[in-house]
């Protein structure tokens, strides 16, 4: 079979499965199966290139796993994030798009600032912390995450990119007690999602750790609390946080920190338009 045919049947079976993005994810598995990236597997495309069947085998291998709603990410083993790829797998949390967002607002955060230091609050893959020391190749730059697995790919991540993070596991409300007062900025995209909304997706649902998606509490915003505590420890008088969260939490997240004596307190809106990053200052 061509390139594009096999594209096109695959992305029919994606579709049918449920599959958000078919086309997209059809090529990128080719692409995947084939060696190529997406502009080589494009060209392969139009120039109705024939598929040999040990990548035909092992690419209908991967579409009826796609099939059964495994994340892209977790097949091809790597997700984008800043412009930077990233090795992620089973046991981490695939950086999304919208946490772009945050990495933006740091970015803005620190543009006045010499050699700043910055700290990531549950760091996961390692996405925001290695996405800012690459922008900002004279920050000092800490992460902690908790999970062992997310840790490894953490510290993966930091070898394929030849980044400089100061990478910790552990607890992030615990953590960085010798940088206590003298950080710039505390960016976190911690876990937040309440017990009672178990995403519907089922490659979140059933792919992403619950480390990673539950923040604990009624309201799942226990987690996001104490990190928020913990980033008034660390930060620097006149210091900054930056949040993600859930858009429903907007109000709840803006209260919080008003009422612990954080100032300048403002929520910002991702691309699409919701409110999903809190700023603050440390008084
Ligand atoms: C929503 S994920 C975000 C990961 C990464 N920051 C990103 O944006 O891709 C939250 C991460 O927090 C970690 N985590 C959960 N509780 C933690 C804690 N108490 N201390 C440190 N990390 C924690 C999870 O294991 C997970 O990797």
């Amino acid at each position: 079979m061509s390139v594009d045919e096999l594209v096109r049947a695959a992305a029919r079976r994606l579709r049918e499965a449920g599959v958000l993005s078919p086309e997209v994810d059809a090529e990128l598995l080719l692409a995947h199966a084939m060696g190529l990236d997406r502009a080589g597997l494009r060209r392969a495309r139009v120039l109705r290139e024939q598929v040999g069947p040990a990548v035909h085998g092992a690419f209908l291998e991967l579409v009826v796993r796609r099939a059964d709603r495994v994340p892209l990410q977790h097949l091809t083993g790597t997700a984008w994030f800043a412009g930077l790829e990233l090795a992620v797998g089973p046991g981490v949390f695939v950086p999304r798009p919208e946490t772009e967002t945050l990495v933006r607002l740091a970015l803005a955060t620190l543009q006045d600032l010499t050699s700043p230091t910055v700290v990531d609050l549950c760091t996961g893959s390692g996405a925001i912390a290695l996405a800012l020391s690459h922008q900002r190749p004279d920050a000092r730059v800490g992460a902690v995450e908790l999970s062992q697995e997310a840790y490894r790919y953490a510290v993966a991540n930091r070898a394929r990119t030849g980044l400089e993070v100061d990478l910790r596991l552990g607890a992030a409300q615990e953590s960085f007690e010798d940088w206590r007062g003298r950080v710039d900025l505390v960016v976190s995209n911690p876990p937040y999602i309440p017990p009672d909304a178990v995403p519907v997706d089922p490659e979140v649902r059933d792919h992403d750790p619950g480390l990673a998606l539950y923040g604990g509490g009624t309201d799942g915003l226990e987690l996001p609390g104490l990190l928020a505590s913990r980033a008034g420890q660390l930060l620097r008088p006149g210091g900054a946080l930056l949040m993600e969260h859930a858009d429903s939490q907007s109000a709840s997240v803006v209260g919080l920190l008003e009422h612990t004596g954080w100032r300048d307190v403002r929520d910002h809106e991702d691309l699409a338009g919701r409110p999903r990053v809190v700023a603050a200052t440390r008084a």
